[in-house]
């Protein structure tokens, strides 16, 4: 753990250069942060109250609780989701910009105001109303990152549709199986991507995934560039066919506060993604009070998350959080090194962005293309600039925070989940000290503890290390796994009775600072996408060659952790090629899950009882043999030698 501190930057708290913070000193934070786990129903309700609209008050703050996993947040109240992201902007000032499109090629930028939002969203609600789409309907969303991405998130929420976002980087049989397991009935996509100047085959993509795929009976089709794609009417339709033909207002369905609004898919410890559920009221305030808090969003900032809307950080920072706070938020579809490494700087001098929010591993490549590529740019307008999705390593973070904040700027590492919802550990920017690579401190309303992982003991006072679980509800924890609360109970709420367990390890330092570790379980992170070794090995194993695979996250510099796999091959199979291998991944995944390396062996270290040892593996591959453990439970330790072999000559 690294002792460096820094201090909030003087600048933020001028007011002759910067707008005041909301929270504006360390013991402001704490003060409102004790408040707030003392009484949290009072600070959640009179919360509430401030940042959204409700079309019928609740009664109720919460009810349930963790142990039985029955928790519910402001139950009587009524709400609309769009209303509160649009609506209420559009009637105050329907000329401030919503979202500004950045899109792949340069000098190609697009601006929505808030009333064009609120026209676009109603149209396309009218559309899928046409279409015989009814409150609580699935509809799947397969989506470049392009304004209409929004527009279709939020005109499923003006109807009190559940929207299933697909990141656009999935293969078809990953589109496929969320399509299925959540039954949806439409799927909303477009022509064609771009992405860094190459082109992505949207379309096609959903072709193949809505082979043998029933639950389906539309397909909507934005066009993005215009090319040639396959059609098949009546199923499918042209966006721009179909918004034409209906008016440009739609009443909000007002739903319950527990009502779904969407549901996403990620990865756990087991082959199969699980459909994480959040709720309609307690998922917008988590996102509301969270932008408000973390990025200390002000009435004239320019808001820019750099994430994909097909992952959570897309749907909450985005577009749920910043549009909740009538925000301007830019949707960037391209990438940090297209056309070159100085892109992002670029598009925040262009647009003066505020606060800027991207993930470590976009901050290590940048710093390794160097600072030529930053300087000359005016980065003046940042206030702010945030980190999300791995550890940050502290070189990244200084460096993130000199060359690109010159100082002046708070760096907010921001700690969450597709689970929690929003944000649960970060600074915040006016008021809290940062360590370079901790996400510090709990965010208001969130308990959080560390356990001893095998006793479950929870660990008192500083300077312990354990797994980190979080001890009481907050509005935006997930309530279910889609058709599979069983599953829910025994991901996050049965491990330890009483707590929600959130799958990282954590240490508390001496001054009460949180470092995350990364993850006790067997997900790993690729460039900050959250993968299961599971859900590789099943996808290995699905070759006709393969018989048995072992997955395991390695070290990389540059993507956080990259992918390993051993494989053995069935009898005949010698000829099988690695890179078939590694196709079969993209293809039942997608590219980004695909391995680094594949290594075939004749056999995998396993327990007695036939238990993969991919401890063994990490170790062999990390080049620590002569500390492989205790291996008297090994079957067969002739492999070791053989494995070490293999590795290295790899
Ligand atoms: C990891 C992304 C360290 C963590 C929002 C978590 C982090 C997983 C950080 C969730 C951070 C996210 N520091 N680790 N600031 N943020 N993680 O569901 O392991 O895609 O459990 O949500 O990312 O990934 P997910």
């Amino acid at each position: 753990m690294s002792d460096t501190v820094h201090q909030v930057p003087s600048r933020l708290l001028d007011s002759s250069k910067c707008p005041k913070p909301h929270i504006d000193s360390f013991e402001k934070y704490k003060k409102i942060y004790e408040e707030s786990i003392k009484d949290p129903q009072a600070f959640w309700g009179k919360q509430a109250k401030e940042l959204l609209h409700w079309h019928k008050p609740f009664e109720t703050v919460l009810t349930g609780g963790l142990e039985h996993g029955d928790v519910a947040w402001f139950r009587e109240g009524e709400l609309n989701a769009s209303y509160n992201c649009i609506d209420r902007h559009a009637l105050a000032n329907p000329d401030k910009v919503a979202i500004i499109h950045e899109a792949d090629e340069p000098g190609n930028s697009r601006r929505i105001t808030y009333g064009e939002l609120l026209h676009e969203v109603s149209r396309l609600a009218n559309t899928l109303k046409s279409l015989g789409l009814k409150k609580g309907d699935t509809v799947a969303i397969y989506m470049p990152m392009i304004p209409e991405a929004a527009v279709a998130f939020l005109a499923c929420a003006r109807l009190g549709l559940v929207h299933s976002v697909v990141f656009a980087g999935f293969s078809s049989e990953a589109l496929r199986s969320r399509i299925i397991d959540a039954s949806s009935k439409l799927v909303i996509t477009a022509d064609e991507g771009r992405r860094g100047g190459k082109t992505i085959h949207t379309k096609k993509i959903v072709d193949v995934a809505l082979e043998g795929c029933s639950t389906v009976e539309h397909v909507l089709v934005f066009r993005r560039t215009g090319s040639e794609v396959p059609f098949s009417a009546p199923r499918d339709l042209w966006w721009h066919e179909e918004l034409e033909k209906h008016r440009p207002y739609c009443p909000p369905e007002i739903v319950n506060a527990e009502d779904p609004l969407f549901l996403l898919y990620t990865s756990g410890s087991t082959g199969k993604p699980k459909g994480v559920v959040h709720a309609t009221a307690g998922y917008l305030l988590g996102a509301a009070i969270t932008f408000k808090y973390t990025f200390d969003y002000q009435e004239n900032d320019v808001y820019g998350c750099m994430a994909d809307i097909g992952w959570i950080t897309g749907h909450t920072y985005i577009i749920y959080g910043p549009l909740l706070n009538g925000a301007t938020t830019v949707l960037f579809e391209s990438t940090p090194v297209y056309p070159t490494a100085s892109r992002y700087w670029e598009v925040v001098a262009q647009h003066k962005i505020t606060q800027l929010y991207t993930a470590p591993t976009a901050i290590r490549l940048l710093r390794r293309f160097g600072n030529d590529y930053v300087k000359g740019h005016d980065l003046s307008s940042l206030r702010i600039i945030g980190s999300v999705g791995e550890p940050i390593n502290p070189e990244a973070w200084e460096w993130y925070y000199e060359v690109v904040g010159r100082k002046e700027c708070s760096v907010v590492d921001t700690y969450w989940q597709t689970e929690t919802g929003s944000i649960v550990l970060t600074p915040l920017p006016g008021a809290t000290p940062m360590k370079p690579g901790s996400a510090t401190f709990p965010f208001f309303g969130i308990e959080p503890a560390v356990l001893e992982a095998e006793t479950g003991k929870e660990l008192e006072g500083n300077d312990v290390e354990g797994v980190l679980v979080i001890k009481n509800p907050w509005p935006s924890m997930a309530r279910t796994v889609y058709n599979n609360h069983h599953r829910y109970m025994d991901t996050y709420l049965n491990v330890y009775k009483g707590y929600y367990f959130t799958g990282d390890g954590v240490g508390r330092d001496h001054d009460g600072f949180y470092w995350i570790r990364g993850r006790v379980d067997d997900v790993i992170s690729v460039s900050g996408h959250r993968l299961s070794t599971a859900e590789i090995e099943s996808a290995l194993i699905s070759h006709q060659s393969v018989a048995e695979a072992a997955v395991i996250g390695v070290h990389d510099d540059l993507t956080g952790q990259c992918v390993h796999a051993f494989c053995t091959l069935k009898p005949d199979q010698g000829g099988t090629d690695v890179s078939e291998l590694v196709l079969q991944v993209r293809k039942v995944i997608g590219p980004f899950a695909a391995p680094k390396k594949i290594y075939i062996s004749s056999d995998l270290p396993k327990t007695r009882s036939g238990k993969i040892m991919r401890r063994v593996l990490r170790k062999i591959v990390s080049g620590e043999t002569n500390q492989l453990g205790d291996l008297s439970t090994l079957a067969d330790p002739s492999i070791i030698p053989v494995l070490i072999d293999i590795v290295q000559k790899s």
